[in-house]
């Protein structure tokens, strides 16, 4: 087996926990930024008032600084501990250049703060989920390709022979990322500020659905899947269910989500055919979603009472809860007829946080409630009470949001498609508005709840971190299995 690498500061029979430590810290802060963007944007859409007339307060600007804060830097820090956290553990080696993964960090939160200051500036390519200007777009494909150089060079140089799941999932994260980032990102700079895609019409649209969907299939899915195989099983003291089933769940999720895109398109200039096979393959998606749903929930097998005393089981087991009625809905949302009635409403947006709170959000903070006490060598969180208040005020506030949105998308749809006899309107497009607000209300309450269970969170990380302090974990010597 290949021998390590690199020069460290720390000694070489410890892990390079470092940069872990940083990114879960990181992902709690971000978070907690994020989901307030959210709420503030939540409330602007109640009382539009709430923008202020000033232009970088704008819900315009601040919408897509909430997604790209919630996704890159609340998801993207999450999934940088986790993966270098897994990786190390199940090749039984430290990092591959530890130094290059500090680099990521730094190289990281350059991009979020980049982020932060250019989109309330109004600063944006105006496509969805990457929005950033190119020199900022090239700032992230030298950090992706130097995760990439970190993340293979470890499982290069592993000390046990076999390739465990997690790190499928996190290695096809990583290079479908990179591909889709540099492919969608091709533009013509006008300026420092300013540039025009390198595409056009319709192919324009479908190189960003391309990449749009697949943000979700490799971003928002893949690399949280590496941490459901990996963190579940530690938490629940099992082995995966079926590792069989898992890597037929691997292969089977990666070679269909990057045909599902066209499912963004439904009644476009895109051609017809292309629609279709958009939604075939969506429909397809359902199976390997469940399968590995299923592959994870199942994995509690004789251990189902675990579930009622220990919180952090609560929030990785009904993350896949939302997983599987997320990846349910939206086969059924990419079929044209109910697309028809869904597009452009507030249903879309239901989806959306029944993946995003629910599925992302949950096995984040599950994962990284196992992992932050660990960093710091303590046995659990200051606080497990903290924990289990966090899991029901968080899952109080996602079904407050989805079930509003829900409700409000298929009355908008309805109002909209309402015709009388004469072939007029029923209803104005302001009369769909009006009766949308109350439903705007209970989504801002659901968001308040939610956002209040992160910075309980918040809280509880603090007290962790101050409480122990930052352990060196010591690489086992013999090559069991994944340590
Ligand atoms: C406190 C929690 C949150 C609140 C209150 C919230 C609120 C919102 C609001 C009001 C919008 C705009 C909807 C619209 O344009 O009609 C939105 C969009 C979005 N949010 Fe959140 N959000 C929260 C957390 C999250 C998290 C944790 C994620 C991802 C991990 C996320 C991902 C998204 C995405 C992807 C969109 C764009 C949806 C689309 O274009 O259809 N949100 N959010
Ligand atoms: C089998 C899996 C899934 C399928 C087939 C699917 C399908 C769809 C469809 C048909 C839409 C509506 C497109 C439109 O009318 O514009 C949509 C929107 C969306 N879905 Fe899913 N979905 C799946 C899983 C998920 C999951 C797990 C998440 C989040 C973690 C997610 C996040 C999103 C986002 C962010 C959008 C909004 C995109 C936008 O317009 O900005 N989806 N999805």
């Amino acid at each position: 087996m290949a021998q390590e690498s690199v020069a460290s500061s720390s000694p070489a029979r410890e892990y390079s926990d470092t940069v872990v430590r940083l990114f879960s810290l990181a992902a709690v802060l971000w978070g907690v930024v994020g989901m307030l963007v959210g709420v503030i944007i939540a409330a602007q859409l109640t009382w539009p008032e709430l923008n202020f007339g000033i232009p970088w307060l704008s819900y315009g600007r601040l919408r897509p600084l909430h997604t790209n804060a919630v996704i890159f830097a609340f998801g993207g820090c999450a999934l940088f501990a986790t993966s270098y956290h897994v990786v190390q553990r199940t090749c039984q080696t430290r990092l591959f250049l530890p130094q290059l993964a500090l680099f990521t960090f730094v190289g990281w939160q350059l991009v979020i703060l980049a982020a932060a200051i250019t989109l309330p500036l109004g600063m944006t390519q105006a496509k969805e989920y990457a929005e950033l200007e190119w020199p900022i777009d090239i700032l992230i494909a030298v950090v992706w390709v130097s995760y990439a150089v970190v993340f293979f060079g470890t499982i290069g140089t592993r000390k046990v022979r076999h390739i465990y799941v997690a790190n499928w999932f996190f290695g096809a994260f990583i290079i479908a990322v990179a591909l889709l980032h540099i492919v969608n990102s091709a533009a013509i700079p006008v300026s420092l500020t300013k540039s025009y895609s390198a595409y056009a019409g319709v192919q324009d649209a479908m190189v960003q659905w391309w990449y749009g969907h697949n943000a979700v299939g490799f971003f928002l899915t893949a690399g949280f899947l590496g941490m459901m195989y990996y963190y579940i099983p530690k938490q629940a003291e099992r082995p995966v269910y079926s590792y069989r089933l898992s890597i037929v769940h691997f292969w089977a999720l990666i070679f269909t989500y990057m045909w599902a895109g066209p499912h963004h398109l439904h009644y476009t200039a895109l051609p017809d055919w292309a629609q279709s096979i958009g939604m075939l393959f969506s429909l397809v998606l359902l199976a390997p979603s469940w399968g590995g749903m299923i592959n994870g929930i199942m994995t509690l097998s004789g251990a189902w009472h675990k579930l009622r005393d220990d919180p952090i089981l609560k929030f990785l087991i009904v993350s896949l809860s939302f997983y599987g009625m997320s990846t349910f809905e939206g086969p059924m949302m990419s079929i044209k007829t109910v697309n028809a009635l869904s597009h452009y409403t507030d249903w879309t947006v239901g989806h959306v946080h029944s993946g995003a709170l629910g599925w992302v959000g949950l096995i984040s903070m599950g994962s990284l409630y196992y992992l932050i006490p660990r960093l710091y060598g303590r046995k659990q969180m200051f606080s497990v009470r903290a924990i289990e208040l966090h899991f029901w005020i968080a899952t109080i506030g996602i079904v407050l949001y989805i079930a509003a949105m829900w409700i409000a998308g298929v009355m908008q749809g309805l109002m909209w498609r309402a015709v009388n006899a004469d072939g007029t309107l029923v209803y104005t497009f302001v009369e769909s508005v009006k009766a949308t607000f109350p439903y705007y209300v209970i989504r801002l309450l659901g968001g308040l709840l939610y956002l209040s269970g992160m910075l309980i969170m918040g809280w509880n990380v603090v007290m962790t971190v101050r409480s122990g302090r930052a352990a060196a974990a010591p690489i086992p010597q013999v090559a069991a299995a994944h340590a």
